[in-house]
């Protein structure tokens, strides 16, 4: 066999995909992206990472029922795709059928007659706030700053400024990989710190949410200002995927990695900010073994420092960090 030919299960594997393609091409409306090989790094906020070997923008529930159905019959691995804002996505990107909700379709936001909104999982959390604000509704000031959408900050239950998502969240509406839909309430779902078990193999596909009260917009706006001064101070501007470890129980990550001398550390163009030493910023050609080379490097002088384990916060796309670090 040439070097260049490929292994026999590569081969197999490439024909799965191609019929995959075909078939799910031919039933699709005109409104749903649905591209090979999209490059995934601009879509990241962290910007690294190669593509995606079928990438998919569903324009409704059931052309999204229909991607994972059809993907799950050929034994095809689904990966979600929210705003890219906690996620490094490898060099070689990755082989599954990789779904954005990023059609208008899931950026729903309606707030009703009983004070609760509903939302798209795809609406951004900086328009939520926005439309909130505009709407006279507080309770989600917190979320303003953060790069996400709802999808997104509901798998991760994302926080900031000693909030969550899950705070503002009564239930959510989810498809499973299976492509069947349900709604549980907050209280049947397993939430931590930054997790959400329920979103491991399913979808969110929109939530509904309960302001904290209703409020003048101008005194909205004014706690809104102060939590962006504040993030703006602390946090650095550069290319990241927010803070790259968790805050290990009781203790700061961001601390620990400062204390143990470690900002301005670099591997490649990845380097541990200056301003917050829990962010490893790009600083222009970072490439995901970079950062990987850069979380193994941090870990291991936190541990000699410090004895403590560091863990990411942020995912591997289509990978376990355990199996690279
Ligand atoms: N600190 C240092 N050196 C640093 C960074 C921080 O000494 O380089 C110290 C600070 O002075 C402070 C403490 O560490 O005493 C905590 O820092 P900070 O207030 O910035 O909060 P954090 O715990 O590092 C958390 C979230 C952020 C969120 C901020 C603001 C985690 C891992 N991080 O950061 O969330 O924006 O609070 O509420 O939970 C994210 O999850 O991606 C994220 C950015």
């Amino acid at each position: 066999m040439s070097a260049l030919a490929k292994a026999p299960d590569l081969e197999v594997r490439e024909a799965v995909w191609n019929e995959f393609v075909a078939a799910v091409r031919a039933s699709l409306t005109p409104a749903t992206k649905f591209t090979e090989r999209e490059l995934l790094g601009p879509k990241t906020t962290m910007r690294v990472g190669g593509p995606a070997r079928v990438y998919a923008e569903p324009a409704s529930a059931g052309e999204l029922q229909h991607l994972l159905v059809e993907a799950r019959r050929r034994g095809l691995p689904v990966l979600m795709l929210g705003r890219g804002s906690n996620l490094v996505v490898p060099d070689a990107g990755v082989d599954g059928l990789v779904i954005s909700l990023g059609h208008e379709h899931w950026q729903k936001f309606e707030p009703q007659p009983d004070g609760r909104i509903r939302v798209g999982a795809g609406l951004r959390l900086k328009n939520l706030c926005g439309l909130a604000t505009k709407a006279g509704l507080k309770g989600f000031e917190f979320l303003e700053g953060i790069p996400g959408n709802v999808g997104g900050a509901l798998r991760m239950n994302a926080g900031a400024m000693g909030g969550w998502m899950f705070d503002v969240v009564e239930e959510v509406q989810l498809m499973s990989f299976a492509g069947e839909t349900r709604t549980m309430k907050k209280g049947e779902m397993h939430v931590d710190y930054r997790h959400c078990a329920e979103l491991h193999a399913a979808v969110a596909l929109g939530a509904v949410l309960r302001p904290a009260a209703s409020a003048e917009s101008t005194d909205i706006r004014r706690q809104i200002d102060v939590y962006q001064k504040k993030r703006v101070e602390s946090q650095p501007r550069e290319p990241s995927a927010g803070c790259i470890f968790k805050n290990p129980p009781g203790n700061s990550a961001g601390r620990l990695i400062d204390e143990a001398g470690l900002k301005g550390e670099r591997v490649g163009d990845a380097e541990v900010s200056a301003v917050h030493a829990n962010f490893i910023v790009n600083r222009g050609h970072a490439t995901s073994a970079d950062i990987i080379g850069l979380v193994r490097k941090v870990r291991a002088r936190v541990k000699a420092a410090k004895g403590v384990d560091l863990e990411p916060e942020v995912l591997l796309f289509g990978q376990e960090w355990k199996d690279v670090l």
